[in-house]
Protein backbone atom coordinates (compact mmCIF):
# COMPACT_ATOMS: atom_id res chain seq x y z
CA UNK A 1 0.00 0.00 0.00
CA UNK A 2 1.52 3.47 -0.63
CA UNK A 3 -0.74 5.46 1.41
CA UNK A 4 -0.68 9.30 0.70
CA UNK A 5 1.90 10.81 2.90
CA UNK A 6 0.19 14.47 3.70
CA UNK A 7 -3.22 12.14 4.21
CA UNK A 8 -2.73 12.97 8.09
CA UNK A 9 -1.52 16.66 7.74
CA UNK A 10 -4.08 17.57 5.39
CA UNK A 11 -6.84 16.15 7.57
CA UNK A 12 -5.32 17.55 11.01
CA UNK A 13 -5.81 20.94 8.73
CA UNK A 14 -9.05 20.35 7.52
CA UNK A 15 -10.08 19.50 11.17
CA UNK A 16 -8.66 22.39 12.51
CA UNK A 17 -10.45 24.59 10.14
CA UNK A 18 -13.88 23.29 10.92
CA UNK A 19 -13.37 23.44 14.53
CA UNK A 20 -12.35 27.36 14.08
CA UNK A 21 -15.57 28.00 11.84
CA UNK A 22 -17.60 25.74 14.50
CA UNK A 23 -17.04 27.41 17.54
CA UNK A 24 -16.12 31.32 15.92
CA UNK A 25 -19.58 31.25 13.73
CA UNK A 26 -21.75 28.10 13.71
CA UNK A 27 -21.98 27.98 17.62
CA UNK A 28 -22.58 31.93 18.35
CA UNK A 29 -25.49 31.73 15.28
CA UNK A 30 -27.25 28.59 17.40
CA UNK A 31 -26.48 29.86 21.02
CA UNK A 32 -26.42 33.84 20.80
CA UNK A 33 -30.24 34.23 20.44
CA UNK A 34 -30.88 37.63 22.11
CA UNK A 35 -34.54 38.01 22.92
CA UNK A 36 -36.20 41.10 20.94
CA UNK A 37 -36.41 44.21 23.19
CA UNK A 38 -38.83 46.66 23.06
CA UNK A 39 -36.30 49.63 22.82
CA UNK A 40 -35.64 48.82 19.48
CA UNK A 41 -36.03 50.98 16.37
CA UNK A 42 -39.34 51.14 14.82
CA UNK A 43 -38.73 52.30 11.12
CA UNK A 44 -42.11 51.20 9.90
CA UNK A 45 -44.06 54.78 11.33
CA UNK A 46 -46.32 56.31 9.35
CA UNK A 47 -44.81 58.84 7.69
CA UNK A 48 -46.02 60.95 5.21
CA UNK A 49 -42.64 62.96 5.15
CA UNK A 50 -40.71 59.28 3.61
CA UNK A 51 -40.51 55.73 3.85
CA UNK A 52 -37.52 55.01 6.82
CA UNK A 53 -37.21 51.62 5.52
CA UNK A 54 -36.14 53.10 2.35
CA UNK A 55 -33.58 55.32 3.76
CA UNK A 56 -32.19 52.27 5.90
CA UNK A 57 -31.51 51.28 2.58
CA UNK A 58 -29.58 54.53 1.12
CA UNK A 59 -27.91 54.69 4.38
CA UNK A 60 -25.98 51.45 3.51
CA UNK A 61 -25.55 52.47 -0.01
CA UNK A 62 -23.82 55.21 1.14
CA UNK A 63 -21.75 53.59 3.42
CA UNK A 64 -22.64 56.33 6.16
CA UNK A 65 -21.76 53.07 8.69
CA UNK A 66 -18.29 53.89 8.02
CA UNK A 67 -18.55 56.82 9.71
CA UNK A 68 -20.76 56.35 12.44
CA UNK A 69 -21.38 53.80 14.75
CA UNK A 70 -24.89 52.96 16.32
CA UNK A 71 -24.04 50.97 19.56
CA UNK A 72 -24.23 53.08 22.61
CA UNK A 73 -21.92 51.26 25.36
CA UNK A 74 -21.51 52.45 28.86
CA UNK A 75 -18.85 54.63 28.33
CA UNK A 76 -20.33 56.93 26.00
CA UNK A 77 -22.24 59.68 28.18
CA UNK A 78 -23.99 62.13 25.99
CA UNK A 79 -25.04 59.98 22.77
CA UNK A 80 -28.30 58.37 24.76
CA UNK A 81 -29.62 55.58 26.08
CA UNK A 82 -27.34 52.33 26.14
CA UNK A 83 -28.30 49.27 23.47
CA UNK A 84 -28.93 46.07 24.29
CA UNK A 85 -28.61 43.03 21.95
CA UNK A 86 -32.17 42.46 21.42
CA UNK A 87 -32.11 45.82 20.13
CA UNK A 88 -31.09 44.09 16.81
CA UNK A 89 -32.64 41.09 16.37
CA UNK A 90 -34.31 42.59 13.27
CA UNK A 91 -31.86 44.09 12.17
CA UNK A 92 -30.56 42.98 8.61
CA UNK A 93 -27.66 43.79 7.67
CA UNK A 94 -26.36 45.26 10.65
CA UNK A 95 -25.04 49.22 10.71
CA UNK A 96 -23.09 49.19 14.18
CA UNK A 97 -19.81 50.08 12.53
CA UNK A 98 -16.99 49.88 13.72
CA UNK A 99 -15.51 53.04 13.61
CA UNK A 100 -16.14 56.56 15.06
CA UNK A 101 -14.90 59.14 12.78
CA UNK A 102 -18.42 61.21 13.24
CA UNK A 103 -21.09 60.97 16.38
CA UNK A 104 -22.68 57.84 17.35
CA UNK A 105 -26.14 57.95 15.82
CA UNK A 106 -28.06 55.52 17.88
CA UNK A 107 -30.43 57.93 19.19
CA UNK A 108 -29.85 60.91 16.71
CA UNK A 109 -33.55 60.78 15.89
CA UNK A 110 -35.42 64.14 17.01
CA UNK A 111 -32.26 65.80 17.65
CA UNK A 112 -32.18 68.05 15.68
CA UNK A 113 -34.96 69.33 13.08
CA UNK A 114 -35.36 67.75 9.45
CA UNK A 115 -34.21 70.76 7.73
CA UNK A 116 -31.32 70.64 9.93
CA UNK A 117 -30.40 67.35 8.94
CA UNK A 118 -31.06 68.08 4.81
CA UNK A 119 -28.52 71.15 5.26
CA UNK A 120 -26.61 69.35 6.83
CA UNK A 121 -26.41 66.10 4.34
CA UNK A 122 -25.76 68.88 1.56
CA UNK A 123 -23.57 71.01 3.06
CA UNK A 124 -21.98 69.57 6.23
CA UNK A 125 -20.09 72.77 7.34
CA UNK A 126 -23.20 74.68 6.31
CA UNK A 127 -24.59 73.93 10.05
CA UNK A 128 -21.12 72.63 11.67
CA UNK A 129 -18.25 74.31 10.78
CA UNK A 130 -15.14 72.88 10.24
CA UNK A 131 -16.98 69.36 10.02
CA UNK A 132 -15.03 66.58 7.93
CA UNK A 133 -18.28 64.94 6.82
CA UNK A 134 -18.39 64.90 3.02
CA UNK A 135 -21.49 66.26 1.56
CA UNK A 136 -24.36 64.02 0.03
CA UNK A 137 -25.61 66.76 -2.42
CA UNK A 138 -25.87 64.51 -4.60
CA UNK A 139 -28.61 62.34 -3.67
CA UNK A 140 -32.02 63.00 -5.30
CA UNK A 141 -34.76 64.01 -3.52
CA UNK A 142 -36.34 61.11 -2.78
CA UNK A 143 -33.16 59.65 -1.19
CA UNK A 144 -32.57 62.36 0.68
CA UNK A 145 -36.06 62.45 2.28
CA UNK A 146 -35.96 59.25 3.02
CA UNK A 147 -32.75 58.94 4.38
CA UNK A 148 -33.93 61.99 6.85
CA UNK A 149 -36.71 59.76 7.82
CA UNK A 150 -34.73 57.20 8.79
CA UNK A 151 -32.32 59.57 10.71
CA UNK A 152 -35.32 60.79 12.51
CA UNK A 153 -36.40 57.09 13.52
CA UNK A 154 -33.03 56.21 14.93
CA UNK A 155 -33.66 55.80 19.20
CA UNK A 156 -37.35 56.12 18.58
CA UNK A 157 -37.88 53.07 20.65
CA UNK A 158 -35.93 53.86 23.61
CA UNK A 159 -36.53 56.52 26.51
CA UNK A 160 -34.24 59.03 28.45
CA UNK A 161 -35.09 57.55 31.77
CA UNK A 162 -32.24 54.71 31.23
CA UNK A 163 -29.94 57.05 30.06
CA UNK A 164 -27.23 55.74 32.20
CA UNK A 165 -27.08 52.45 33.97
CA UNK A 166 -24.37 50.62 35.83
CA UNK A 167 -22.60 47.80 35.27
CA UNK A 168 -24.25 44.24 35.47
CA UNK A 169 -21.69 43.32 38.10
CA UNK A 170 -23.06 46.31 40.09
CA UNK A 171 -26.98 45.13 39.17
CA UNK A 172 -28.59 42.40 41.00
CA UNK A 173 -28.75 40.96 37.70
CA UNK A 174 -25.37 39.28 38.37
CA UNK A 175 -24.09 37.05 42.02
CA UNK A 176 -21.49 39.59 42.64
CA UNK A 177 -24.46 42.61 42.16
CA UNK A 178 -26.39 40.72 44.61
CA UNK A 179 -23.42 40.10 47.25
CA UNK A 180 -23.20 44.16 46.95
CA UNK A 181 -26.11 44.76 48.01
CA UNK A 182 -26.60 42.24 50.65
CA UNK A 183 -23.30 43.61 52.06
CA UNK A 184 -24.73 47.31 51.79
CA UNK A 185 -26.21 48.51 55.11
CA UNK A 186 -26.41 52.50 54.38
CA UNK A 187 -29.63 54.09 53.80
CA UNK A 188 -28.59 56.16 50.72
CA UNK A 189 -32.36 57.76 51.53
CA UNK A 190 -31.31 58.99 54.92
CA UNK A 191 -30.16 62.51 56.09
CA UNK A 192 -27.76 60.61 58.21
CA UNK A 193 -26.18 59.02 55.68
CA UNK A 194 -26.11 62.27 53.45
CA UNK A 195 -24.35 64.20 56.25
CA UNK A 196 -21.94 61.29 56.86
CA UNK A 197 -20.97 61.78 53.44
CA UNK A 198 -20.62 65.39 53.12
CA UNK A 199 -17.73 64.95 55.40
CA UNK A 200 -15.83 62.47 53.19
CA UNK A 201 -16.60 64.43 50.43
CA UNK A 202 -14.95 67.36 52.03
CA UNK A 203 -12.02 65.51 52.64
CA UNK A 204 -11.80 63.38 49.45
CA UNK A 205 -13.36 65.09 46.65
CA UNK A 206 -13.75 68.91 46.96
CA UNK A 207 -10.28 69.69 45.85
CA UNK A 208 -11.69 68.92 42.33
CA UNK A 209 -15.52 68.92 42.40
CA UNK A 210 -15.57 71.59 44.67
CA UNK A 211 -17.39 72.32 48.21
CA UNK A 212 -20.72 72.73 46.71
CA UNK A 213 -19.75 69.95 44.05
CA UNK A 214 -20.40 72.56 41.00
CA UNK A 215 -17.21 70.91 39.85
CA UNK A 216 -15.37 74.40 41.20
CA UNK A 217 -12.22 73.09 43.43
CA UNK A 218 -9.25 74.64 43.23
CA UNK A 219 -7.58 71.83 41.40
CA UNK A 220 -9.99 72.10 38.89
CA UNK A 221 -8.09 74.56 37.30
CA UNK A 222 -5.27 73.04 36.38
CA UNK A 223 -7.75 69.36 34.96
CA UNK A 224 -8.01 69.48 30.91
CA UNK A 225 -10.95 67.13 31.51
CA UNK A 226 -13.20 69.59 34.35
CA UNK A 227 -14.29 67.79 36.99
CA UNK A 228 -18.14 66.86 36.65
CA UNK A 229 -20.63 69.33 38.23
CA UNK A 230 -22.74 67.35 40.37
CA UNK A 231 -25.80 70.07 40.00
CA UNK A 232 -26.70 68.95 36.37
CA UNK A 233 -29.72 67.73 36.06
CA UNK A 234 -28.25 65.20 33.94
CA UNK A 235 -27.77 63.39 37.51
CA UNK A 236 -31.09 63.20 38.83
CA UNK A 237 -31.41 59.57 36.54
CA UNK A 238 -27.98 58.36 38.28
CA UNK A 239 -29.10 55.40 40.55
CA UNK A 240 -27.38 54.30 43.69
CA UNK A 241 -25.31 51.65 41.74
CA UNK A 242 -24.44 53.98 38.92
CA UNK A 243 -23.02 56.31 41.59
CA UNK A 244 -21.50 53.65 43.49
CA UNK A 245 -19.95 52.07 40.11
CA UNK A 246 -18.71 55.78 39.35
CA UNK A 247 -16.63 56.62 42.78
CA UNK A 248 -15.50 52.81 42.94
CA UNK A 249 -14.22 52.46 39.39
CA UNK A 250 -13.29 56.40 38.68
CA UNK A 251 -13.97 57.87 34.85
CA UNK A 252 -11.21 56.47 32.67
CA UNK A 253 -9.13 59.03 31.08
CA UNK A 254 -9.91 61.57 33.35
CA UNK A 255 -8.31 62.41 36.47
CA UNK A 256 -11.31 60.85 38.44
CA UNK A 257 -9.52 58.38 41.05
CA UNK A 258 -10.67 54.83 41.66
CA UNK A 259 -11.96 55.47 45.17
CA UNK A 260 -12.30 51.38 45.20
CA UNK A 261 -8.67 51.50 46.14
CA UNK A 262 -9.03 53.23 49.06
CA UNK A 263 -12.28 54.00 50.73
CA UNK A 264 -14.32 50.49 52.38
CA UNK A 265 -17.86 50.26 50.85
CA UNK A 266 -19.73 52.00 53.51
CA UNK A 267 -17.68 55.25 52.68
CA UNK A 268 -18.33 54.73 49.18
CA UNK A 269 -22.43 54.10 49.51
CA UNK A 270 -22.05 57.29 52.47
CA UNK A 271 -21.16 59.19 49.35
CA UNK A 272 -23.96 58.05 46.95
CA UNK A 273 -26.09 59.26 49.55
CA UNK A 274 -24.10 62.92 49.79
CA UNK A 275 -24.41 63.01 45.82
CA UNK A 276 -27.92 62.09 45.51
CA UNK A 277 -28.87 64.76 48.14
CA UNK A 278 -27.36 67.88 46.50
CA UNK A 279 -29.76 70.25 44.32
CA UNK A 280 -29.91 68.81 40.42
CA UNK A 281 -32.54 70.94 39.31
CA UNK A 282 -30.53 74.08 38.09
CA UNK A 283 -27.36 73.82 36.53
CA UNK A 284 -24.78 76.22 38.54
CA UNK A 285 -22.23 77.25 35.36
CA UNK A 286 -19.13 78.50 36.72
CA UNK A 287 -17.78 80.92 34.09
CA UNK A 288 -15.17 82.62 36.15
CA UNK A 289 -12.44 82.24 38.05
CA UNK A 290 -14.17 84.14 41.09
CA UNK A 291 -16.65 81.24 41.59
CA UNK A 292 -13.83 78.70 42.54
CA UNK A 293 -12.99 77.70 45.71
CA UNK A 294 -9.94 79.30 46.57
CA UNK A 295 -7.30 77.57 48.64
CA UNK A 296 -6.45 80.17 51.82
CA UNK A 297 -2.75 80.57 51.82
CA UNK A 298 -1.27 79.18 54.55
CA UNK A 299 0.70 81.41 56.59
CA UNK A 300 3.73 80.45 57.94
CA UNK A 301 5.67 81.37 60.84
CA UNK A 302 9.03 83.42 60.16
CA UNK A 303 11.85 81.84 61.75
CA UNK A 304 14.87 82.94 63.28
CA UNK A 305 17.85 81.15 61.92
CA UNK A 306 17.99 79.71 65.10
CA UNK A 307 14.00 78.29 65.46
CA UNK A 308 15.04 76.61 62.21
CA UNK A 309 18.33 75.90 62.39
CA UNK A 310 18.14 74.71 65.95
CA UNK A 311 20.91 72.20 66.09
CA UNK A 312 23.37 73.62 63.16
CA UNK A 313 25.61 73.99 66.41
CA UNK A 314 28.94 75.77 66.18
CA UNK A 315 27.91 78.95 68.24
C1 LIG B 1 -16.08 60.23 6.06
C2 LIG B 1 -16.87 60.01 7.24
C3 LIG B 1 -18.37 60.26 7.23
C4 LIG B 1 -19.32 59.71 6.42
C5 LIG B 1 -19.11 58.76 5.24
C6 LIG B 1 -20.58 60.18 6.91
N1 LIG B 1 -20.40 60.99 7.98
FE1 LIG B 1 -21.87 61.85 9.09
N2 LIG B 1 -20.47 62.79 10.23
C7 LIG B 1 -19.11 62.65 10.08
C8 LIG B 1 -18.44 63.55 11.00
C9 LIG B 1 -16.94 63.72 11.16
C10 LIG B 1 -19.46 64.21 11.73
C11 LIG B 1 -19.27 65.27 12.84
C12 LIG B 1 -19.24 66.66 12.26
C13 LIG B 1 -20.58 67.08 11.82
O1 LIG B 1 -21.53 67.05 12.60
O2 LIG B 1 -20.73 67.42 10.63
C14 LIG B 1 -20.72 63.71 11.21
C15 LIG B 1 -21.97 64.10 11.68
C16 LIG B 1 -23.17 63.53 11.29
C17 LIG B 1 -24.46 63.83 11.88
C18 LIG B 1 -24.71 64.81 12.99
C19 LIG B 1 -24.68 64.10 14.32
C20 LIG B 1 -24.89 65.01 15.49
O3 LIG B 1 -25.76 64.69 16.30
O4 LIG B 1 -24.19 66.03 15.61
C21 LIG B 1 -25.39 63.10 11.20
C22 LIG B 1 -26.88 63.03 11.45
C23 LIG B 1 -24.68 62.35 10.18
N3 LIG B 1 -23.34 62.63 10.27
C24 LIG B 1 -25.29 61.48 9.29
C25 LIG B 1 -24.62 60.86 8.24
C26 LIG B 1 -25.27 60.13 7.19
C27 LIG B 1 -26.76 59.91 7.10
C28 LIG B 1 -24.30 59.69 6.36
C29 LIG B 1 -24.44 58.92 5.07
C30 LIG B 1 -25.26 59.52 4.04
C31 LIG B 1 -23.02 60.13 6.90
N4 LIG B 1 -23.26 60.85 8.03
C32 LIG B 1 -21.79 59.83 6.34
C33 LIG B 1 -18.46 61.81 9.21
C34 LIG B 1 -19.06 61.08 8.22
C1 LIG C 1 -8.20 64.72 41.09
C2 LIG C 1 -9.49 65.30 40.94
C3 LIG C 1 -10.73 64.52 41.41
C4 LIG C 1 -10.97 64.03 42.66
C5 LIG C 1 -10.08 64.10 43.90
C6 LIG C 1 -12.29 63.45 42.59
N1 LIG C 1 -12.81 63.56 41.35
FE1 LIG C 1 -14.60 62.83 40.72
N2 LIG C 1 -14.15 63.41 38.83
C7 LIG C 1 -13.02 64.10 38.44
C8 LIG C 1 -13.01 64.26 37.02
C9 LIG C 1 -11.95 64.95 36.20
C10 LIG C 1 -14.18 63.61 36.55
C11 LIG C 1 -14.60 63.38 35.10
C12 LIG C 1 -15.65 64.32 34.65
C13 LIG C 1 -16.11 63.96 33.28
O1 LIG C 1 -15.93 62.82 32.85
O2 LIG C 1 -16.68 64.83 32.64
C14 LIG C 1 -14.87 63.09 37.72
C15 LIG C 1 -16.07 62.39 37.68
C16 LIG C 1 -16.75 61.96 38.78
C17 LIG C 1 -18.00 61.24 38.74
C18 LIG C 1 -18.70 60.76 37.49
C19 LIG C 1 -19.66 61.73 36.99
C20 LIG C 1 -20.32 61.18 35.75
O3 LIG C 1 -20.58 61.98 34.86
O4 LIG C 1 -20.61 59.98 35.68
C21 LIG C 1 -18.38 61.01 40.04
C22 LIG C 1 -19.63 60.32 40.50
C23 LIG C 1 -17.35 61.56 40.87
N3 LIG C 1 -16.37 62.12 40.07
C24 LIG C 1 -17.37 61.52 42.24
C25 LIG C 1 -16.27 61.81 43.02
C26 LIG C 1 -16.21 61.55 44.44
C27 LIG C 1 -17.35 61.03 45.28
C28 LIG C 1 -14.95 61.90 44.84
C29 LIG C 1 -14.34 61.79 46.21
C30 LIG C 1 -14.42 60.51 46.87
C31 LIG C 1 -14.23 62.40 43.66
N4 LIG C 1 -15.07 62.32 42.60
C32 LIG C 1 -12.93 62.87 43.67
C33 LIG C 1 -12.01 64.57 39.27
C34 LIG C 1 -11.88 64.22 40.60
Amino acid sequence: MNSNPYRIGSFAVFTTFIIIIFSTVLMPMVLFQPKPTDTRNNYNLESSAGDALRGRQIYVREGCFYCHSQFTRLQDRGYGPLVKAGDFVYEAPHVLGTARTGPDLTNEGGRFPSQWQKAHLIEPRSVKPGSIMPSFSYLNDRDMNDLVCYIQTLGNGRTVSAYVEAPDEYMPVTPSGQALLARRHVDTNSDAASNAGRGIFTQNCAACHGLEGWGNGPNSITLEKKPANFSRPFYKQYSDQMWFYRISEGVPGTRMPRFGETLTEEQRWYLVAYLKSLPQDKEVTINSLAQLNKLTPTKLPVLTKQEWEPHSGGH
